[in-house]
């Protein structure tokens, strides 16, 4: 499997993504931030709602400070940049979808991220309140406005091979359970 390439074939991609959780120094370009926060944008939504916002941090202040908001995001004071993928649930036009929408979004985010090259893992905010709380009075987002996950993003410092054994016959059922 080629990592060389400009960008994987969508297939390679899904099947050898992992969680990377360790980033080089580099610098992610603005270029290249741009190119896959429009990738998280074309995730389906429902009614096309797009609920999302993107919360781009680059400020290494505020990076340090997320692993002391969050037990499970120590990687993120190590990344050179983060994007915190937040829903406006009051922008939807069918109730309730507003988590749906921002988990495609994240992983069309995950996976644009790993056909470039970079590594990133989806670290879960909603629906831990004692998560969001914190985060929200850090970075300023408004009430109305739930951070969902935080997606550090970096040249990945590790390999980690693909998942060999994932697939599983026993939880596919045929026409009726
Ligand atoms: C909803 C959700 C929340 C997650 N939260 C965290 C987290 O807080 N910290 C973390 O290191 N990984 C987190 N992960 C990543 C999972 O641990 C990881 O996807 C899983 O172990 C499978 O490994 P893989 O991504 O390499 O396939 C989360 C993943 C999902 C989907």
């Amino acid at each position: 499997m080629t990592h060389t390439k400009e960008s994987m074939d969508v297939l390679e991609t899904i099947l050898s993504r992992r969680s990377i959780r360790s980033y080089q120094r580099k610098e992610v370009s603005l270029e290249l931030i741009k190119e896959l926060l429009k990738a998280a944008m074309y995730a389906p939504s429902a009614a096309d709602e797009q609920p999302w916002h993107f919360l781009v941090l680059t400020d290494p202040t505020l990076l340090e400070k997320i692993p002391t908001l969050h037990p499970y995001a120590a990687m993120v004071g190590q990344a050179p940049v983060a994007v915190v993928v937040c829903g406006e649930p009051s922008t939807e036009k069918h109730a309730g979808m507003w988590v749906q929408d921002c988990a495609a979004a994240t992983e069309n985010l995950l996976l644009a991220a790993h056909a470039k090259g970079l590594g990133s893992v989806w670290v879960g905010v909603y629906p831990r309140e004692e998560r969001m709380a914190p985060l929200r009075k850090l970075l300023g987002i408004p009430a109305n406005v739930q951070p969902f996950a935080i997606l550090p993003l970096g040249y990945p410092a590790e390999y980690l091979e693909p998942k060999e054994d994932h697939y599983r016959e026993e939880r596919i059922r045929w026409n009726r359970w």
